[in-house]
């Protein structure tokens, strides 16, 4: 049997406008009977019950998404070959809690290899060694070869859809539909990735003659890549890095996040089978076992860190010579969502929703805190509450569920923490069964009004709470933003053209991109990705990772008949993959 869900309750000793709401809402609630979930074949049931009962009977599992067994990964890749490990095993459990006869269990589903500094050292000579200065291989194949292995690699990986999706739901708690909308979105990165390659190829091969000297620029390789994603977009994220860094001729050493490893299975053979030995490597385990060694080497020449910005100095600053380091980094966020008093109410309740709680609120880019002028607040917050109580909660696999367990240790206790910390400085939780937790499950909390005494006022909470501020004066969100830790993305709502303008010119010189009466987002892939601050490092996009993971390099000569003759010989004979005319189509 489930315990009883922890259950949080309202203050109404807050700020008065808070007191009046939540004294309208407690007569809402009496009265209403949105907060009932219908279950097919039984009669509707309350939220608090749905929430005590959301972990299935093992039988409850739709047959096509149940765990025939768990994944036994004893295999990681080194230099092209397949290595057996028979070392330490890390056992992955999944979010999902399952009950039985015997009680109710987190469910096992799989091991992985715990790799010591040895095995990760042996990862590193192998792509040192396939990278051989710049001489390997891979680094010095013809762009429209290494094109045609990650075509190849690519359709591979769409054969192991189904697994792999799978295994991102049982992994990390993601919907199915979200879990194949990642998929998809990581393949068409790379088809994006390659038609940008070819592009940026057409405009290096003209010969450039300038100031008596003639020379071609092209894009050179930069050397041995860490590769590190994060949980919450465990393989498109990862894509996003990786595929460039191979593209442009690197050699990788890819380290899966935490959770999320075991997803990535499925991609080892084909990784061996798509690339030159050496060209890929796989590592796992503990990162200070394991990354510290590398880094502390010298030899990775571009850190791709998907994660925390305490991690990404530790790491940076653990290298021998950290100029030579080049990092592409996409760290925390705190996107605020500023909704003025003129705003469509409907649509920035529909987008605020959405850009906040979209997979539990576990997106980097999620709208991790709202700003609303206090004109709409009553106004937005009972349309708010009710959208977010009409929001579907359950298990993975349940089409169209948004709330789902977490993923992460702890997580549910550190969200709790938030509320407490909350609420001591004076907000209530505004929506009835908001907080209520059951094990890795936590229903959407929704907080008013914060402040800056309050943990959630900063701490990045990437989880299903949505702090909101009531504001008189749009300095107020707009200082939030300046003295904010972190410049990413936020996003605008209201209708005056001149209001909107001057925010914007105010926000660009702030966050990376301002969304206008939209959520904020990383999509499309085509748009550039980056943040100010402790937000990230580089920019990412099919286009800017090319560029990231390689230097414009140059072969000039003096602009004399001699010289001209060779270049004309070279490039004409094809003497050379770097000065070279041939077009990749
Ligand atoms: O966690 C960050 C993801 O890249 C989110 O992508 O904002 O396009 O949904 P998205």
């Amino acid at each position: 049997m489930p315990t009883a869900p922890a259950k949080s309750r309202c203050s109404t000793d807050s700020l008065n406008l808070t007191a009046i709401f939540l004294l309208k809402h407690a007569r809402l609630y009496n009265i209403s009977v949105k907060d009932q979930h219908t279950v097919p074949g039984k009669t509707a049931i309350s939220v608090e019950e749905k929430i005590g009962e959301i972990f299935p009977y093992e039988g409850d599992i739709p047959e096509g998404f149940r765990l025939k067994e768990p994944v036994e990964q004893d295999e990681y890749l080194i230099d092209g070959r397949l290595r057996i490990w028979r070392g330490a095993m890390q056992e992955v459990l999944s979010p999902i809690f399952v009950r039985g006869p015997g009680g109710i269990s987190q469910k096992a589903i799989g091991r992985y290899p715990l790799l010591t500094e040895r095995e990760a050292l042996e990862a590193l000579d192998s792509a040192v060694a396939a990278y051989n200065n710049g001489r390997g291989i891979w680094p010095m194949m013809p762009v429209v070869d290494r094109i045609r292995h990650i075509e190849e690699f690519a359709a591979r990986v769409r054969d192991k859809k189904r697994e792999m999706v799978h295994l991102i739901m049982w992994e990390i708690g993601k919907s199915y539909q979200e879990s194949e909308k990642e998929f998809d979105r990581a393949i068409s990165y790379v088809g994006n990735t390659v038609n940008e390659l070819k592009n940026l190829d057409l405009v290096s091969s003209r010969l450039m003659a300038e100031q008596g000297i003639i020379g071609q620029m092209r894009r050179s390789p930069l050397g041995v890549v860490l590769c590190m994603g994060p949980f919450n977009y465990p393989l498109n994220e990862t894509f996003s890095t990786l595929i460039p860094a191979l593209l442009m001729g690197n050699t990788v050493i890819f380290k899966p996040p935490k959770l999320g490893v075991l997803l990535h299975y499925p991609l080892l053979d084909i990784f061996r089978k798509s690339f030159p030995p050496g060209v890929i490597n796989t590592v796992y385990g503990d990162g200070m076992r394991i990354i510290t060694p590398l880094i502390t080497s010298g030899k990775i020449d571009v850190l791709a860190f998907i994660g925390s910005s305490k991690v990404a100095d530790m790491l940076k600053n653990q290298h021998p010579k950290r100029h030579r380091l080049r990092s592409v980094l996409g760290l925390e966020a705190k996107n605020s969502g500023i909704v003025l008093a003129d705003a469509d109410i409907e649509s920035a309740v529909d987008e605020c929703v959405t850009g906040s709680l979209l997979f539990n609120g576990q997106r980097c880019t999620a709208l991790k805190i709202l700003f609303v002028h206090t004109r709409v607040i009553n106004r937005f917050l009972e349309k708010f509450v009710d959208a977010v109580d009409r929001l579907k909660v359950g298990m993975p696999w349940e089409r169209d569920v948004t709330i789902t367990p977490l993923p992460e240790p702890g997580k549910t206790e550190y969200l709790t923490e938030l509320l407490e910390d909350a609420r001591r400085h004076g907000a209530g939780i505004i929506n009835r069964e908001g907080g209520t937790v059951n094990r890795t499950f936590f229903y959407p909390a929704v907080v008013c009004p914060v402040n800056s005494e309050m943990r959630l006022y900063r701490e990045e909470q990437f989880g299903p709470v949505v702090p909101v501020v009531p504001y008189d004066d749009i300095e107020t969100p707009i200082n939030y933003v300046i003295e904010s830790s972190y410049g990413q993305q936020v996003s605008v709502f209201g209708n005056d053209a001149g209001t909107i303008a001057h925010l914007a010119d105010v926000l660009v010189n702030q966050v990376c991109r301002v969304n206008i009466n939209t959520l904020c987002q990383r999509g499309p892939d085509v748009f550039p990705f980056a943040g100010r601050k402790d937000s990230g490092e580089g920019t990412l996009s099919v286009s800017d990772a090319l560029r990231v993971f390689s230097i414009r390099t140059i072969v000039a000569t003096k602009d004399v008949e001699g010289n001209r003759e060779m270049l004309r010989r070279i490039i004409e004979e094809r003497k050379s993959n770097f000065s070279s005319a041939d077009l990749v189509l």
